[in-house]
């Protein structure tokens, strides 16, 4: 697990674009979206979710999904279409709720099978307790160092490791997630990987490594795959510590790197 990319390096990479507060368009899969001011616009990382969930390599049919920070709601779009038998489309922004709302009810209709759920909710404190999760993915804003000072690029890009360490301690402590439940979770070594990885490890879970990009900059984005580990989980919930022995507990499944652009 490589560590963070220098800090210089880091801000250059993700130097903010001055629209986020304006309304964007953004096109995939056939389908065309408005994005209200404040919501993420889908770049390259956000489709290695997008696209496997599509494609059932994050398989959701016929199970409870938890799209976690779903900003303008691609994911929980095709879940819907794919047939999942529940869509928690979560985000701490109201206006990205309103979005996923929009597009969802426009794209996968009301017709199907699919309970969709769309919800404002900071992680997972929306969600009753008993609630069980198949499958949860998420694109956190994991960038390790502040790349500007406006709330909502942080909220979108580099909230850091409070973020996403709330994200693991909560699924473990709360027992959000099923027995054979999985989490996809991607971030690149502008974040702290070491850190993240080690945390979800204290906590009860075992990260695989399900894809891996080298975009050829520097930057390596991984999609990982993690699971509970039901002898420890009850036991790891209670602890606290970070940063343990990452590498230890991180293996990579075989599989294609197939993204192209960031
Ligand atoms: C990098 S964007 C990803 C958006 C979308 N899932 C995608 O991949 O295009 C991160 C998202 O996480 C949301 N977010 C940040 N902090 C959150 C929190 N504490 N609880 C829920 N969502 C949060 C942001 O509002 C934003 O929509």
């Amino acid at each position: 697990m490589p560590p963070p990319l220098p800090a210089e390096q880091i801000i250059a990479l993700n130097k903010p674009k001055a629209d986020l507060h304006t309304h964007r368009a953004y096109t995939w899969n056939g389908w065309e979206f408005d994005v209200p001011p404040g919501v993420f616009i889908p770049g390259a990382t956000s489709r290695m979710i997008h696209q496997r969930v599509l494609d059932d390599d994050i398989d959701v049919r016929g199970r409870v999904y938890a799209a976690m920070g779903v900003g303008l709601g691609v994911e929980a779009i095709v879940a819907g279409l794919r047939g999942a038998a529940r869509v928690h489309a979560l985000d701490v922004h109201p206006a990205s709720v309103a979005a996923t709302e929009t597009g969802y009810h426009r794209i996968v209709g009301n017709d199907g099978g699919t309970e969709f759920l769309p919800q404002v909710s900071d992680l997972f404190a929306g969600l009753p307790d008993g609630t069980r999760l198949d499958t949860v993915t998420f694109n956190p804003p994991a960038v390790s160092r502040p790349v500007s000072e406006d709330p909502d690029i942080v909220r979108n890009v580099c909230a850091g490791t409070p973020v996403t360490d709330a994200f693991f301690t909560q699924l473990a402590e709360r027992d959000l997630l099923a027995p054979d439940g999985a989490v996809y979770f991607v971030a690149s070594n502008t974040a702290d990987l070491r850190h993240i990885i080690g945390h979800a490890t204290t906590v009860g879970f075992t990260a695989n490594i399900h894809h891996l990009h080298d975009w050829n900059d520097g930057v390596l984005t991984y999609l990982f795959r993690l699971t509970r580990d039901p002898e420890t989980i009850s036991e790891a919930a209670a602890a606290s510590g970070t940063d343990s022995a990452t590498e230890a507990a991180t293996t990579s499944e075989p599989g294609p790197n197939v993204e192209a652009g960031r």
